[in-house]
């Protein structure tokens, strides 16, 4: 079984729909830690609800790479394997992308490279979509680099941008598809189906 650390920085619907999906067997997988960079997270809530060890370490109050550094640390003493980012909004950076090289993937609320990089997070995304008017939009499963969402594309789910959308029914619409691909992506990695090569990503045994 796969030891999983999840990233957090707000609501953690994404996590929820992990801790979830391990509860009902669905991904052979184990969440051992979530750390969380803001105080406020309710995916922390979350976590201890379901007895999962869990930390905040405030963005707020510590730099960058004393962040970076304080999250390996505890990554190791939870002998996490694969780092899932759910609505985790500070830059890795340094040893951690290093040392989880193509073991860190990341949950974008686009379909990656349109609407996504820095400044593009959270309702931002779906408000630029709508701005630009395409007339698809979606969600995008990928491994994470030392850029900002630029690592190898795992999973990508399209989702159709409706007469009248607003940013926030957008989101809504598509935060219910990223519950159903975040599981996927994470099930297939437990179970060794996804192989990465440069830039390309094979995956076996999907649903
Ligand atoms: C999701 O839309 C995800 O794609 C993005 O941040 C949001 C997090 O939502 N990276 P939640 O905290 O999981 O509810």
């Amino acid at each position: 079984m796969l030891k999983i650390g999840v990233l957090v920085s707000g609501g953690g619907s994404n996590l929820q729909s992990l801790i979830d999906s391990i509860k009902e067997g669905y991904i052979s997988g184990e969440i051992t830690v979530v750390i969380s960079d803001r105080r406020d997270a309710y995916g922390i809530e979350r976590a201890k609800k379901a007895g999962i060890a869990s930390a905040v370490f405030d963005r707020n109050s510590m730099g960058c790479e004393e962040l970076n550094a304080s999250i390996l640390r505890l990554l190791k003493k939870h002998d996490v394997e694969l780092v899932v980012l759910a609505g985790y909004l500070s830059i890795l950076s340094g040893e951690i992308i290093e040392k989880y090289r193509n073991m860190i993937i990341n949950i974008h609320p686009s379909l990656i490279p349109s609407f996504c990089g820095p400044g593009f997070y959270g309702i931002k995304v779906h408000r630029a979509v709508l701005e630009y008017g395409v007339k698809v939009s979606g969600c995008t499963v990928h491994f994470v680099d030392c850029g900002t969402d630029t690592g190898p594309i795992i999973f990508q789910k399209a989702v159709e941008v409706m007469e009248g959308d607003t940013p926030e029914v957008l989101q809504k619409r598509i935060l219910e598809h990223e519950h159903r691909l975040l599981p996927e992506a994470v099930r297939l990695i437990c179970s060794g189906n996804v192989k990465v090569c440069g830039r390309m990503v094979s995956i076996t045994g999907r649903d």
